[in-house]
């Protein structure tokens, strides 16, 4: 099977890279096993790509270790920069060919698929200006010695991303891992391998040297196995459930202890207390739980609600999910496309079932959307009950439901009672509530009057069970350097 395929969206034709990326060629896997891609919308192959397994992790491993020890140490922490930078520049440049790849693989709308293109190149662009601003301290001890800190790289990195925000992961996890002067061994999702090899070939493009960065498409439990375990991996960082986060660091502490970094579910809570500005609230709560299909960490996906305004709350927030544009990812007018694969379909629709048996009432939706493609209409529950598995489990899905508190105080009494705190929300107008509720809820980004509104200068992460350590901002480099203290004796003669 061939490299390179030609690949035909609605909305234009473009060259698809179909190999491993291995010190900067695209290459066939060591086994000479391919798997294929679906478009969700149809449920249709698009094109098969090489699969990667142990063997060739081992391969890209020792590129990666040969870069960190070769050519890419030679390269200056500001040239570093400017690769970044230059890379963020071709994202910009091919935004339309990204953006058509991500709704073809992922099912994403178009419209929200350059949104996390921009985001994507703005990522790379911070962590391009932080490159050569990594630095340790000078620490006076005593007279009779120079005590210095450096930051060094960690090593080599492996990452391990999902398919959510294929594109978006990608440039979350390379950038504060090559800004401070790591080389990367990247396993994509298996449901969507495209957009990590076309930005491969960016990373050639933009003249990253051979080594510094390599993408493997595979499977967890072969590609992704192999590197949690791998003996010459320094760190390992993770995005996905908190089921495979625990056997990752496993593997971890089994193998050679390499750091480890989980970003992982959430059953976030999103509050709408009586003095919110209802409507304003509403548009949050619904862009909190349905954006992205609901396919997101920090979803907004249990919503307490003040008695005082529960009824009117469940009526317009009713009238505004069915205003959802529910269709076709190629529709620029469309917000929520559908889930990423059966798998996910059959998930989502399996826990609906049950929180009908369980006798939560649907609002609205409850079913799957169109004949076609992995649909499923926005779904509200209300009248559930903390005990109900619809309450308790992430979902990960266009699926809320909706309970009632009677206080301020229940309302963080219930926001808290989950494993996971990976992300909240408090709506009111009164400063005094807000800041006091942010402060009592356990969880890793609290957001006051809005809902995922995420920007790479903010450190996101998960408290208790949503993950370990904290990416995007200033703090995700910390997760990439190891901290060398040197202490010089100074002679006195
Ligand atoms: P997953 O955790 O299995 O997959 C995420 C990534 O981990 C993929 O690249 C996968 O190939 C890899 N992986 C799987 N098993 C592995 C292993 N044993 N060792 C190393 N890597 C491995 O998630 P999946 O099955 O795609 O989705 C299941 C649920 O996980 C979702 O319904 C959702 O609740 C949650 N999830 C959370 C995400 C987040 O952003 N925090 C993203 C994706 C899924
Ligand atoms: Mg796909």
């Amino acid at each position: 099977m061939s490299l390179f395929q030609t690949v035909q969206t609605p909305a234009l034709t473009y060259e698809q890279p179909l190999g491993l990326f291995i010190n900067n060629e695209f290459v066939k896997g060591v086994e000479g096993k391919t798997f294929e891609t679906i478009n969700p919308h149809n449920e249709k192959p698009i094109v098969a790509v090489h699969e990667g397994a142990e063997e060739d992790v081992n391969i890209a491993v020792k590129a990666a270790r040969s870069a960190l020890n070769g050519e890419w140490k030679q390269v200056t922490p500001s040239e570093r920069g400017r690769l970044l930078t230059r890379l963020a520049d071709f994202l910009e440049r091919d935004i339309e060919t990204l953006a058509a790849i991500e709704a073809l693989d992922n099912g994403k709308g178009v419209t929200m698929a350059k949104g996390d293109v921009t985001a994507s190149a703005g990522c790379l662009r911070y962590y391009g200006g932080w490159a050569d601003k990594i630095y340790g301290q000078t620490i006076d001890t005593d007279t009779n010695s120079l005590t210095y800190t450096r930051h060094e790289p960690v090593g080599v990195c492996g990452q391990i991303i999902p398919w959510n925000f294929p594109l978006l992961m990608f440039a979350w996890k390379i950038g504060p891992a090559l800004a401070t002067g790591n080389t990367i061994v990247m396993k994509t999702a298996e449901q969507t391998p495209l957009s990590g090899l076309y930005v491969a070939k960016l990373i050639k493009e933009a003249g990253f040297p051979p080594g510094v960065v390599n993408v493997i498409s595979g499977f967890g439990r072969t590609a992704g196995a192999a590197i949690a375990a791998h003996m010459d991996i320094d760190k390992v960082a993770f995005t996905g459930s908190t089921l495979v986060g625990r056997q990752i660091m496993k593997s971890a502490a089994d193998s050679n202890l390499k750091k480890v970094t989980l970003e992982l579910g959430g059953k976030s809570p999103n509050i709408v207390l009586p003095d919110a500005n209802l409507e304003e609230a509403i548009e949050w709560v619904n862009l909190g739980i349905f954006f992205n299909h609901g396919q997101c960490c920090c979803a907004g996906s249990r919503i307490l609600v003040h008695e005082a305004v529960y009824e009117k709350f469940l009526e317009l927030f009713k009238k505004r999910a069915e205003q959802n544009k529910v269709g076709d990812p190629f529709n620029t007018e469309t917000f929520q496309g559908p889930q990423v694969s059966q798998i996910q379909y059959d998930r989502i629709m399996s826990y609906i079932k049950d929180g009908k048996g369980a006798g939560a009432k649907v609002i609205t939706g409850g079913d799957r959307h169109g004949s076609e493609g992995y649909y499923i209409q926005p779904t509200i529950f209300a009248d559930v009950t903390e005990d109900m598995t619809i309450v308790k489990e992430e979902i990960f899905g266009p699926v809320c439901t909706v309970q009632k508190v009677r206080s301020e105080e229940e309302a963080i009494k219930v926001a808290n009672d989950t494993n996971y705190g990976l992300a909240a929300a408090v709506h009111t107008t009164n400063i005094n509530t807000a800041i006091r509720v942010s402060n009592a809820i356990k969880a890793g980004t609290v957001w006051v009057n809005n809902y995922n509104t995420l920007h790479y200068q903010m450190p996101f992460g998960g408290f208790k069970e949503s993950g370990i350590g904290r990416e995007l901002g200033s703090y995700a480099l910390e997760n990439y350097t190891e901290v060398k203290t040197v202490r010089v004796h100074l002679s006195q003669s």
